[in-house]
């Protein structure tokens, strides 16, 4: 493989990126960077890939077959910045021999934080309090005013129990939750009896059953639209959910539906179907936490998924298999 690339490939970044990963990668690479953050158009990401030796991508790029049609013989290694990888056509990519890598582990654990943010924060209330007080509505404390649900003692279930999953098990165990999960494949009994979780073989038998649903699949084929209006209607009209996964996941219309007609009692987001646009419908409503897509936004988190992106050009560069390298399924 050495001879695949040059020793200083040219890497287009297609979004900023700290300044301490930005500086290592202009060390060592010829590294075309975006200073000013805009999210490349798609002629932008077609002239990148036609230029390029590797591109290193975020979420709000789409690389689609039409895009990679466009890329240049030159283009070896996509080194996405991010754990997801849905917004790049693998089959596509693989086709047409190319290496493509993300950056996981790093951010499993804030993405787990901000999940528990989110089911600590819809069932007490936390984006309605706000929004009394800065609407300057707040007469003080009153016996009965903001009354929410308490945590401790319900059922959580969690979709996917993959390594954020399994982050969110462990938090929500230290709040008294009863933890329970569906997977692809079951997890192994320790693993299982580790996390004090229940395993479903059911999706739909165990929304009918939980209070709490968390949202942690990868967007796949099998996982897009995988909460539309029917299952939604499955769970408890007192129920929760939360998605910090990937917003496609949920069909979003059938979710703002839901909510403002009492289906399901509230929805905490930080991932939306169609970023950055969010359904008018959830804007209004009392009983959503929305958060912009806040999963991984620590400074720790940023600069260790930039340092993973630098392995993996690095290890593939100097002839070596990247330790992100992701297989065709
Ligand atoms: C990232 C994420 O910030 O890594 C992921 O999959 O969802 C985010 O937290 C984003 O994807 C960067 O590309």
């Amino acid at each position: 493989m050495p001879d695949q690339l040059v020793s200083r490939p040219k890497v287009v970044v297609t979004r900023k990126l700290p300044s301490a990963v930005e500086d290592r990668m202009a060390e060592l690479f010829d590294v075309e960077l975006n200073a000013d953050d805009t999210a490349l158009s798609r002629a932008a990401l077609v002239d990148a890939v036609s230029r390029a030796d590797v591109l290193v991508p975020t979420v709000t790029d789409a690389i689609d077959a039409d895009v990679l049609a466009a890329a240049g013989p030159q283009l070896k290694l996509i080194a996405n910045f991010g754990a997801g990888v849905n917004h790049i056509d693998l089959a596509a990519a693989f086709a047409r021999d190319l290496t493509v890598t993300n950056t996981p582990g790093v951010l499993t654990e804030d993405t787990a934080d901000l999940t528990m943010a989110l089911l600590l924060g819809v069932p007490r209330r936390l984006s309605e309090g706000v929004r009394l007080l800065r609407a300057g509505k707040w007469d003080g404390w009153a016996p009965t005013r903001l009354m929410g649900t308490r945590v401790g003692g319900k059922k959580l279930g969690i979709v996917g129990m993959g390594r954020i999953g399994q982050a969110v098990a462990r938090r929500a165990h230290a709040f008294g939750l009863d933890l329970h999960y569906t997977k692809r494949t079951r997890l192994p009994a320790a693993l299982e009896a580790s996390l004090h979780a229940t395993y479903w073989d059911d999706l739909d038998a165990m929304l009918e059953d939980v209070d709490f649903v968390s949202v942690n699949a990868p967007l796949t084929d099998e996982t897009h639209h995988l909460f539309g209006a029917a299952r939604l209607a499955r769970m408890k009209r007192t129920a929760i959910i939360v998605n910090t996964a990937r917003g496609e996941i949920i069909d979003e219309a059938a979710l703002a539906a839901a909510l403002k007609d009492g289906v399901i009692a509230g929805a905490g987001l930080d991932v939306y179907e169609h970023e950055p646009d969010i359904h008018p419908d959830l804007l209004g409503l009392d009983n959503v936490l929305l958060l912009p897509h806040l999963g991984s936004a620590t400074l720790e988190a940023r600069i260790a998924m930039g340092e993973k992106v630098l392995i993996n050009i690095r290890t593939f560069v100097d002839g070596h298999r990247p330790p992100d390298r992701l297989l065709p399924a």
